[in-house]
């Protein structure tokens, strides 16, 4: 007989622990506590909220609310964000057998936990998944975020078994064995933990779908912008080839090749358009790649560890200095082999890698270090 049976609501460790990553949602973290305690009478259950230092109090908000209620847990993750790494560390600070994680507007119904549990307790499932897309799921959602989703859920096939329906879904449960077996693996970037999860399990996971209808947000604003899809493409990516190149290094050279597009149109504008000197034009286009290129890695490859203010512009002189380095490195070697009769291309590809990985290196662990 499972011990948790026979175990009174609130003497022990609870059954069930729901992971809840927040972002500014002060106003739906009561009402969320409110409809959970409903939703999960007789049971013992917890609620674990991870908040990324919100800026309207959130965290505050919870700590109230877990004074006059044990079962509410907080924690505050400061200079971090990201929805799945918040979730990883939630599930990670409870001692549960059974892991939720939903979110905190109130869209995910938790009316259907309960289902969900049973099917775990009694069945031999890993996980159970809360579904907008089999039948009697549905979504309150305006057509436009409903294709984006339908293309996302597309994409998903190279990684996730195809009789999943919703493997965008953010409401699910596991068995906190089948996570632990799993955690080590994950990618942890973005806005997708549970096809994370499918993506990088080491065996095929036995799941269930439960339908539910997601609600539309009342209180709040979406934290979806188009950040989210840069980081589900370096999801799929790091699913896809991360075991043979780290994936931000991926996105800085993405970032890196466009910065080398800019420069030979920032070139040619100043040289015909304006019609400066040839060192002057190179000059100000290198400076404009390499400004844009700063932005962009700040925006996208570090978007956790994002620089503002005061340290975006220390950022960005740092960031020049290294670059500046890097092409030394890159002429420097580049040289070297073209003396040693190497095609004239060949050292120059070396170049070019030797700096990507130096530039790479040098502003991973100066410009952008992790705190
Ligand atoms: N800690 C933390 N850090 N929480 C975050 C962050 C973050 O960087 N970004 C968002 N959240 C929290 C929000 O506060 C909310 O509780 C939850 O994560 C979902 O964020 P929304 O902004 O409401 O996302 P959505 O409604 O567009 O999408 C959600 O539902 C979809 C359908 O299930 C997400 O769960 C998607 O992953 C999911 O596909
Ligand atoms: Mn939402």
């Amino acid at each position: 007989m499972d011990p948790h049976d026979v175990r009174p609501a609130r003497s022990g460790g609870a059954l069930l622990s729901i992971v809840v990553p927040t972002f500014n949602e002060s106003d739906n973290v009561a009402e969320l506590l409110r409809l959970l305690d409903a939703a999960l009478a007789g049971l013992a259950w917890e609620v674990i909220f991870v908040d990324d230092d919100s800026t309207d109090g959130t965290a505050d908000k919870i700590r109230g609310l877990a004074l006059l209620d044990g079962r509410v847990r907080c924690i505050q993750r400061i200079g971090r964000r990201g929805l799945a790494s918040a979730c990883i560390e939630g599930m990670l600070a409870s001692s549960a057998p059974f892991l939720a994680v939903m979110d905190a507007d109130l869209q995910h119904d938790e009316r259907i936990l309960p289902a969900m549990l049973a099917e775990l307790r009694n069945g031999d499932l890993d996980i159970v998944v809360g579904s907008r897309y089999v039948s009697g799921g549905a979504a309150d959602w305006p057509e436009s975020r409903a294709s984006m989703s339908r293309l996302a859920t597309r994409l998903s096939r190279m990684v996730v078994p195809a009789d999943l329906a919703d493997p965008m879904s953010g409401f699910f449960m596991i068995r906190r064995a089948v996570f632990m077996g799993i955690v080590r693996k994950l990618s942890a970037i973005g806005f997708k933990i549970l096809l994370d999860l499918f993506a990088s399990s080491p065996r095929r996971l036995s799941f269930r779908e439960i339908p539910y209808r997601f609600r539309e947000r009342r209180i709040g604003d979406s934290k979806l912008d188009s950040n989210v899809m840069w980081d589900y493409a370096l999801l799929l990516l790091d699913k896809l080839v991360g075991r043979y190149v780290p994936v931000r290094f991926l996105s800085f050279s993405i970032i890196g090749g466009l910065g080398v597009l800019i420069h030979l149109l920032a070139l040619a504008a100043a040289l015909q358009v304006a019609g400066l000197a040839f060192n002057w034009a190179q000059g100000i286009a290198t400076l404009l790649a390499m400004t844009v290129n700063f932005l962009l890695n700040n925006q996208l490859t570090y978007r956790d560890r994002r620089l503002k203010g005061w340290r975006m512009l220390r950022g960005l002189l740092g960031f020049y200095a290294a670059c500046g380095l890097g092409a030394v490195a890159n002429v420097g070697v580049a040289s070297a082999i073209f003396e040693r009769h190497y095609q004239w291309w060949m050292a120059g590809v070396a170049g070019v890698l030797i700096s990507a990985v130096w530039n790479y290196a040098a502003t991973s662990n100066f410009v952008w270090r992790r705190k």
